[in-house]
């Protein structure tokens, strides 16, 4: 039934405007019956920061950046949803066209710039599904004319912490100009403090994820996860978009728009950044591997780079929702391959390997 879904819409999704493309697709999922996928085997189970996860492959942020979806989305089988980035008020974004497939090289640049709806409407509508369970993070941001964007992060943890699963603090988009320096030291210091007395306010003990780019030097790195590790946040996320454009990217055309790489193209990069962070974290807390997901194999390379949990978005604009259970199927193949009863055992077996390696450029 998915297949066939994807066989209709994928090659009309791809012809027309991608932020169109991503519109009927979240209205499709809105209001199509859709199936529930069938229920995960026990071994692809994953305990993480509390919470048990049914399957490692959730959906990252951006996606459904109003909570307009989340339960559509856990239907397709997904083990976990990120809905987000939240800002506090209503944001247009940036202009029109800001999304651009690299589809020569399955890859997306995105310039969006948080548009969205703001917090009350996605409140409303998480606290309305709330009691259908299913793990579904917030992420969370600044709006760009704010003038104390820390407050602004400080306000929707207190807002969202009844309702979230857990949050994820987005210090990583590069379409919000200024944001990213709330990566570097004496800011995210500040920032962490506020944001992890504002979650004791609220006596919602909601795990706190820290969602970084993949363009930070490894100096910048060390100094970001050891504050991560001072200030005893749940986990981290790696990561976001890149600025970068790799040299292999065949559409040099696409590659020249501003924004955000995504998709096979940041596969290496984001890869790397994840075993970097790996290490320095010395098992303090999980991360969720994110960039360039779109197999099986991506997504058993992730895990072995570090990842406890996996998200994707840009596979499934190229291969569709089909892509869930193969990934699915695919990590159980090569957990029975490997004689191993859980994902835990490859977590990070790959890293000093992918370390050694010359730096993807
Ligand atoms: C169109 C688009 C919009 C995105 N919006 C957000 C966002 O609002 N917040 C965020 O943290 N990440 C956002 N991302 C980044 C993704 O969550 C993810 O980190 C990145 O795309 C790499 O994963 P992928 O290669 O599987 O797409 C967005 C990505 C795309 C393609």
């Amino acid at each position: 039934m998915l297949s066939f879904f994807d066989r209709l819409s994928l090659p009309l999704l791809r012809v027309i405007d991608p932020e169109d493309a991503h519109k009927l697709a979240i209205n499709a999922l809105r209001i199509a019956p859709i199936p529930r996928a069938a229920a995960d085997d026990p071994a692809l189970g994953v305990r993480a920061f509390g919470r048990d996860f049914p399957n490692p492959v959730g959906i990252a942020a951006g996606f459904d950046k109003n909570a307009a979806v989340p339960d559509a989305l856990l239907r397709l089988g997904f083990g976990f949803v990120e809905v987000g980035t939240i800002t506090p008020r209503p944001q247009a974004g940036n202009e029109r066209p800001r999304i651009f497939r690299v589809a020569a090289d399955q890859g997306v640049i995105n310039r969006l710039g948080f548009n969205g709806e703001g917090a009350p409407s996605a409140l409303a509508r998480l606290t309305e599904r709330h009691s259908r369970g299913g793990i579904v993070g917030v992420n969370v941001g600044a709006n760009k004319d704010s003038q104390d964007r820390i407050e602004d992060y400080v306000r929707l943890v207190e807002t969202f912490a009844p309702i979230a699963s857990y949050f994820t603090v987005n210090v990583s988009s590069p379409n919000t100009p200024g944001l990213r320096d709330l990566q570097h030291a004496s800011a995210l210091n500040e920032l962490l403090s506020r944001v992890l007395e504002a979650r004791e306010r609220a006596r919602h003990a909601v795990p706190l994820l820290l969602k970084i780019a993949p363009d930070l030097t490894l100096s910048e790195l060390d100094d970001t996860v050891g504050l991560a590790r001072k200030h005893r946040v749940d986990g981290m996320i790696v990561g976001n978009t890149t600025v970068s454009r790799p040299q292999s990217l065949r559409d040099r055309r696409t590659a020249k728009e501003t924004g955000g790489l995504s998709g096979r193209p940041l596969f290496k990069l984001s890869t790397r950044m994840l075993a970097e962070t790996f290490i320095r974290a010395e098992g303090a807390f999980p991360l969720i591997g994110v960039g360039g997901i779109d197999s099986g194999a991506t997504a058993i390379a992730k895990i072995k780079a570090g990842a406890t949990l996996l998200q994707l978005y840009t596979g499934l604009i190229y291969h569709g929702v089909g892509l869930i259970s193969q990934i699915k199927s695919d990590l159980l193949a090569a957990l029975k391959r490997g004689h191993r009863s859980s994902l835990a055992a490859m977590v990070g077996s790959d890293v000093v390997d992918i370390t050694a390696e010359s730096w993807p450029s």
